[in-house]
């Protein structure tokens, strides 16, 4: 089976038993300040996890692209990757334990489908810990679909609890469903979940009940949820019976290319293999994040910043392969894109970006990294002689200061010399000397503004007085580019080639400020999109929608001021917002200015 097919498969599935399928999200998550990309299926389903009204209803399946940057340093083994694809369906206080297990067995077993043998079936549930009894519920269901006793494991929080950890938002219980690769068990404890290697997970049901609020407690959700989450790269490599993800056919197509460039026959030196999948992985993230109609440009920040470490890592393994191209990257992205238009087509219409920036970004890489390496070896007779074989923080940092050679690069070419560097000195002195955050690879999921809170809502509303106050005073050209609400403030970035005149941000600022002043209702309503539009609201450029949206009136049905397709959620009146103030105005790239704004 084919990723195509698994695709196919699992949508025709769940659209069988009654399910909607919604179009995965961007990437690059929409207000949402504490994510740098979207990490899983249920990302863009928060404000509905959480009790919003869905448009397409209260079954749910799509695929979605996420990436997750906490693994990227162990890309380069045979199974982790940035970016990946993810299965999913959804209860919205439809179906709950019994129906998503009943479901995701015959999805799993049945010839129709995967058709996977029962025997190579385990499954794990919560163990239960205080205040949250044992999941004796989902076992029972198990068993009755015939999952034999020893075939279910109980495990705790680690395994099976599936939330933003430490922080806020919908979490539950979860169960997941492993495939057993071994022929006899690694010994008398031996059960699915075991760290012996042998058993694979495929597949994760989870039972959103609570929302964790900022405080820590676990408040029972008014709607219980189910989410599930099946990695495609990973189910693939198991139903094929391949050892490792980079040995499917989804990889084959760049992989050979890989090869191709650098003359090398993957299987004959583990080193370059390791290179190999670095390049392979790396790219794939790189071309999905400029394929993405939000696509950041590579930079020293955000999601710029790991967009930027993704393409130089791979350039520099390229290299290490002895790939002499001046440009290896674009045509590799040209064989991606032309393998994964189909369930993706915003990879053809951005392919003149993602070439540009990628060849823009490897030139001046390649710059950079001449200077760098030139002036590490400079530095290298004096390095070897600390016995204690440390790079001073300090002179990495000039690398990086003087060359914007890359931490990571000069800590892979201390490695290469039985080195380590101090980057306990190196953070030090990059913290003082930038206040940039230079947030990526630590980023986890959070959760942010999705948890309702009443501040973030409030700002959720200023965004859409915002937007329209810019159309009045400035023109019908303005279009929202994104957002970023944190509960002290908002960022709204729009499309506007000059900078906005103080004159016109007072009136901006005014008129906002009379429509909280004229306490305006905010209503809702489901129609069609077409109906949306036709009828004056604004979407977002570029965005993906449903057939059925959501669509938030703030005024009255027949004099509105502002009318948006937008999940919510938002407050009831206008009146509650407070004042309204401009703090800044500036530019965010090419045609696109940024206000950041507070309510007082
Ligand atoms: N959100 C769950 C996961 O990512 C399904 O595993």
């Amino acid at each position: 089976m084919n990723a195509d097919e698994l695709r196919s498969k699992y949508v025709e599935f769940f659209v069988s038993k009654g399910h909607v399928q919604i179009q995965g999200k961007s990437l690059l998550p929409e207000n949402d300040p504490t994510v740098l990309f979207t990490t899983a299926g249920m990302h863009p389903l928060v404000p509905y996890l959480l009790g919003e009204e869905h448009p397409a209803g209260k079954r749910l399946v799509d695929y979605q692209k996420c990436i997750r940057t906490g693994d990227i340093d162990s890309v380069g083994d045979t199974s982790h990757l940035t970016f990946f694809e993810m299965l999913g369906n959804w209860s919205l206080g439809d179906y709950f334990k019994a129906g998503a297990i009943e479901m995701s067995f015959e999805f799993l077993t049945s010839p129709q489908w995967l058709g996977i043998p029962m025997e190579k079936l385990g499954i794990t549930v919560f163990e239960g810990e205080e205040g949250v009894p044992r999941d004796d519920e989902s076992a029972e269901v198990w068993k009755k679909m015939g999952i034999p006793e020893n075939r279910i494991a109980y495990l705790g929080r680690e395994d099976n609890w599936w939330g933003p950890a430490g922080t806020t938002g919908p979490c539950g219980p979860d169960s997941e469903m492993f495939y057993y690769i071994g022929d006899a068990p690694c010994g008398p404890d031996c059960k699915p979940g075991c760290a012996c290697g042998k058993w694979l997970e495929i597949w994760n049901d989870v039972f959103m009940q609570y929302n964790k609020d900022a405080a820590g407690t676990y408040i029972p959700l008014a709607r219980k949820c189910v989410d599930t989450g099946m990695g495609i790269e990973r189910t693939v490599t198991i139903l094929n019976g391949k050892a490792s993800v980079y040995d499917t056919e989804i990889f084959a197509p760049i992989r050979g290319e890989v090869e191709k460039a650098a003359g090398y026959v993957y299987g004959s030196d583990e080193e370059k293999d390791k290179s190999v999948r670095i390049i392979c992985d790396h790219l794939r993230a790189a071309t999905f994040i400029l394929g993405d109609p939000k696509a950041v440009s590579p930079s020293n920040v955000g999601a710029g910043y790991v967009l930027r470490r993704l393409i130089r890592r791979a350039v520099r393994h390229g290299r290490k392969l002895g790939i002499a191209k001046e440009l290896m990257l674009s045509p590799i992205a040209g064989v991606l894109i032309q393998q994964m238009q189909g369930p993706y087509p915003e990879l053809l219409e951005n392919k003149a970006r993602i070439v540009e920036e990628l060849d823009r970004e490897e030139k001046k890489f390649l710059e950079t990294l001449q200077k760098g390496e030139h002036e590490f070896e400079k530095l290298l007779p004096n390095l070897l002689k600390d016995p204690r074989k440390v790079m001073p923080g300090r002179l990495a940092f000039k690398l990086y200061d003087t060359y914007g050679f890359p931490i990571e690069l000069t800590e892979e070419l201390a490695a290469e010399n039985g080195m380590k560097v101090n980057r306990g000195e190196f953070d030090e002195a990059f913290k003082k000397h930038q206040e940039l955050s230079r947030a990526g690879s630590e980023q986890v999921f959070k959760g942010g503004l999705q948890d309702h809170g009443e501040t973030t809502t409030k700002y959720h509303t200023a965004t859409h007085l915002l937007h329209q106050a810019l159309r009045t005073v400035l023109g019908d050209h303005v279009a929202q580019k994104g957002s970023n609400i944190t509960s002290e403030r908002m960022r709204f970035d729009f499309t506007h080639p000059a900078p906005v005149t103080s004159e016109e941000l007072k009136k901006i600022e005014s008129i906002v400020n009379e429509q909280i002043m004229n306490d305006l209702p905010v209503s809702v309503e489901i129609i069609s999109l077409d109906a949306a539009l036709n009828s004056g609201a604004i979407a977002l450029f570029g965005e993906k929608y449903e057939s059925q949206v959501k669509v938030y009136t703030i005024g009255a049905a027949d004099a509105f001021f502002s009318k948006e397709v937008c999940g919510g959620p938002h407050v009831e009146r206008t009146g509650s917002l407070g004042k309204f103030r401009i703090q800044k105005e500036q530019s965010s790239s090419a045609g696109v200015r940024r206000i950041r704004a507070v309510l007082e």
